[in-house]
């Protein structure tokens, strides 16, 4: 067993419990490689933010338990080397199964989410409870959810979305105890997250995608006034790096996300974790194509890595500053 403390790392309690009151969001971030956690740790120490770094359920298959672990230790101790001590969680996303969690709690993980989402409502409530029970003996935190997003993310896939009923919420949060609800309001997983036919159009033929549903949000706020609530599916697809990718040989249509204005407005309410992974995908996509294109000669891969890991960082710190509004919290 290896606690989360060995690490250097935190739970999520302190840090939601100051994004509430202060009216912004802590970023979560995806990753499975050495380039994404750098630029993640390098982004978050410059703007001063909090993180929580987030491992799904196809990482852990992609990049062993062992090493992802030791990556987080290594990235509490690389934060502190960049002169800057910020909180750092090390989070399992969209966990399916009490054995999932339990084997990261005892791995050093500090956060886990229980998806039981898909599940009838008793038993989504019986498996995030127990998920709960076992989590709590070790200060782990637990993210549950209810509401289903559409869209697809590693093995997570839905093809319809069911909103979140603010009828259930208090209910499921008293009878399982977690520390923080994700919810669906709209927003959904992948780089293309609502068809043409859900859209309009502006002038410049660019799709615009209908609005998150805040009513939701305020109604849920309401019924759990102060408690963390969780955005999954938040990435807002730049068309700039949609284009460069096609630009460069790639073949991504009709990409559409969540515009960034709507978040910083949900950073503002009970919204304190913002998941973020498609944009990062995009934009290491992005520029290695561009390398690529521009370099066909280049066969180092720090020679493409590299210039894909300063574009990341600037997107982070982008995201931290302008859309979140987590920079400086930590
Ligand atoms: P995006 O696909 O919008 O980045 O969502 C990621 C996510 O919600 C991870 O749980």
């Amino acid at each position: 067993m290896t606690s989360y403390k060995e690490l250097g790392l935190v739970n999520t309690k302190e840090m939601f419990a100051k994004a509430v009151k202060g009216g912004y969001a802590i970023p979560a971030y995806n990753f499975n490689n050495m380039e994404q956690l750098q630029a993640i740790i390098m982004a978050c120490v410059e703007t001063k933010s909090p993180v929580i770094l987030q491992v799904s359920k196809g990482a852990r298959d992609y990049a062993n338990m062992n090493i992802l672990r030791n990556m987080a230790r290594g990235a509490t101790e690389y934060a502190k080397e960049l002169g800057c001590e910020i909180p750092i969680v090390l989070h399992l996303d969209h966990g399916d199964s009490f054995e999932t969690c339990k084997e990261c709690i005892d791995n050093g993980f500090s956060s886990v989410m229980i998806d039981g989402s898909h599940f009838p409502y008793d038993e989504n409530v019986a498996l995030t409870k127990k998920v709960v029970e076992y989590a709590h003996q070790f200060g782990v935190t637990v993210e549950g959810e209810l509401g289903v997003l559409a869209g697809i993310e590693d093995e997570v896939s839905s093809a319809v979305s069911h909103y979140t009923q603010p009828s259930e919420v208090i209910d499921f949060v008293s009878k399982t105890g977690v520390d923080s609800l994700a919810i669906s309001i709209g927003t959904s997983h992948g780089a293309n997250k609502f068809t043409p036919e859900q859209c309009t159009r502006n002038a410049e033929g660019i799709l615009i995608p209908p609005p998150l549903r805040f009513d939701i949000l305020e109604e849920i706020e309401k019924k759990l006034p102060g408690f963390p609530i969780v955005l999954h599916g938040s990435s807002s697809v730049p068309m700039e790096y949609v284009n460069m990718i096609n630009e460069y040989g790639g073949k991504l249509k009709d990409s559409v996300g969540i515009p960034e204005e709507q978040l910083r407005l949900a950073s503002k309410s009970a919204v304190c974790k913002i998941n973020i992974d498609s944009d990062a995908r995009l934009a290491m996509t992005a520029m290695v194509r561009k390398v690529f294109a521009e370099k066909p000669g280049e066969f180092d891969p720090r020679k493409y890595l590299g210039p894909a890991r300063a574009e990341l960082k600037k997107m982070y710190m982008h995201k931290n500053i302008d859309v979140l509004g987590s920079a400086g919290q930590a």
